[in-house]
């Protein structure tokens, strides 16, 4: 189930909303302006590649680049290899957006697979969407983030992107991402 949980962003050890409720999920995000829709699961391979994955979902991937005008779109896939040379792989992509960042570019993700958590940082609070298998969820541009994969990243997802060039993360320097709890603990805490 996906989790939303919320906190004031200077007090990181009190809830002040931890829900599993979609429609909930879906109304607090609003504000935001964020979009959090889920899709109906596709079968998939053990280790589908992008275009598996981009063709199991060909439907609900053209509304969204109808919808949003989107010009590219991929999926990417982690699941876990006991080898020194995946680990490291797997701590370089966790690094590489976990602290906070924003970009100009709408950061749309859909989980076919695995989870990952999204943590917002918006007008004084956190807010940290778990997502699973079946979410869709939207990071508008500008919008301050950071992205957890857990220490072991196992997920499917579908990418989206107005540019050839991906997202450029523009970093804050903080240390606000280590404050609140991480994918691990949050899966944890269920
Ligand atoms: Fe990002």
């Amino acid at each position: 189930m996906t989790l939303l949980t919320v906190w004031d962003d200077t007090d990181p050890d009190t809830e002040t909303l931890r829900t599993e409720d979609a429609e909930e999920i879906a109304d607090e995000l609003k504000q935001l302006g964020v979009r959090f829709h889920r899709w109906p699961l596709r079968d998939l391979p053990e280790l589908p590649s992008s275009e598996q994955v981009l063709a199991a979902y060909r439907e609900e991937v053209d509304r969204v680049i109808d919808a949003e005008g989107y010009i590219k779109v991929d999926a990417i896939s982690m699941k876990p290899e006991d080898s020194d040379e995946w680990r490291e792989k797997a701590r370089a992509a966790r690094e590489r957006f976990l602290s906070e960042h924003t970009h100009d570019d709408d950061e749309d993700r859909f989980f076919a697979r695995g989870a990952g958590v999204f943590y917002l940082h918006v007008d004084g609070k956190v807010y940290a969407v778990l997502c699973e298998a079946g979410d869709l969820l939207s990071v508008p541009a500008h919008t301050t983030h950071w992205f957890d994969m857990g220490t072991s990243p196992d997920f499917v997802s579908i990418r989206f992107f107005h540019d050839d060039d991906g997202w450029i993360g523009e970093f804050l320097n903080t240390d606000t991402a280590e404050k609140f709890p991480s994918f691990d603990e949050l899966m944890a805490s269920r």
